[in-house]
């Protein structure tokens, strides 16, 4: 079970989490699931510095949420920047998970939101290797999910909206229950989309594909990373739609995002991928990854905010 820290950030002010750490069950977000989140890493860095990774765009993409569902936040995306910083600061953490939310809280009830109140929390806690340290070393176990990514005009791919999330949720359960460590997901027309919580990248005769940002897909923080890294390091990658046969004939696949950084897939649908390890290009690209968020490789200053 995850514990939050002892202090969290409400509509700009730090507050006690034991005393002031709840919302009413008015809440119009609860019921209607319109909300806007983001999820966000800390790290110290190998020069004893601690710093938010890319915390610009995880705000500039709460905002868009927000958009997304006409939500008009109460506060500025400069306070939220400052909201995460300083809930790291007030909990003396040195690295963490950050949770801000945007959520419509109590006042009408029905479907309309007319005259709810917005309120804007950031929360954090300490949150270890999400898929497990032995799936970021050896690769894990995914399923092809019965459950498809929402389509395009049934919700808003681009958001990480609260309600939106039911999808992965069940995707997610429906994985774990069959004895795999993660979901994947089909798009209505057949095309692999995402993980549950993770963008996907396949690697083939020495080439990456991950799918465009026209597909179903989050605009993930950590694919836009990769993406940059890979072209440093001088690997070919293209966005381009996925099959579910190439995703079982490829050489590596490997996963991305803030709570599951890289992580390589060994397995899918029992079907072994490449040499059924972390294939070389996987391993290229997450040891760059780790070196940029939390190691001594400082090519990307303007993805760091020291706190
Ligand atoms: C559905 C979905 N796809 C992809 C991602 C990866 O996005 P990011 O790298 O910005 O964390 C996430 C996590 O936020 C997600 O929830």
């Amino acid at each position: 079970m995850v514990e939050p820290a002892l202090k969290f950030w409400r509509d700009g002010e730090i507050r006690d989490w034991a005393t002031q750490g709840s919302v009413s069950l008015l809440t119009h977000s609860l019921h209607y699931g319109v909300g806007a989140f983001e999820g966000i890493r800390a790290y110290r860095r190998a020069d004893g510095r601690s710093a938010v990774f890319r915390l610009r765009e995880h705000i500039k993409r709460l905002y868009d949420s927000c958009r997304l569902v006409m939500i008009t936040p109460n506060l500025g995306p400069l306070d939220f920047e400052r909201g995460c910083c300083e809930v790291l600061s007030a909990n003396g953490m040195s690295d963490g998970y950050l949770r801000p939310m945007v959520l419509l809280g109590d006042g009408a009830m029905g479907i309309l939101p007319v005259s709810n109140p917005t309120l804007s929390v950031v929360m954090a806690w300490s949150w270890g290797a999400y898929l497990g340290q032995e799936g970021l070393d050896r690769g894990i176990r995914c399923k092809v999910s019965s459950y498809a990514r929402h389509h395009i005009n049934v919700a808003f791919a681009k958001g990480k909206i609260t309600g939106q999330y039911i999808n992965s949720v069940m995707a997610k359960t429906e994985a774990k229950g069959a004895g795999f460590d993660e979901a994947l997901m089909l798009d209505v027309n057949g095309y692999v989309s995402e993980g549950s919580g993770e963008n996907i990248f396949l690697v083939k005769d020495g080439r990456i594909t991950t799918p465009p940002l026209s597909a179903s897909i989050l605009a993930g923080i950590t694919r836009d990373t990769v993406i940059t890294l890979a072209e440093e390091e001088g690997i070919p990658l293209r966005e381009a739609p996925i099959t579910r046969d190439e995703l079982y004939l490829a050489d590596e696949v490997f996963l991305t995002g803030t709570a599951a950084e890289v992580t390589p897939v060994r397995e899918v649908d029992h079907r072994t991928i490449g040499q059924g390890c972390r294939g070389e290009i996987t391993a290229r690209l997450q040891q760059r990854y780790f070196d940029v968020v939390k190691g001594s490789d400082d090519s990307h200053p303007e993805w760091l905010a020291r706190y």
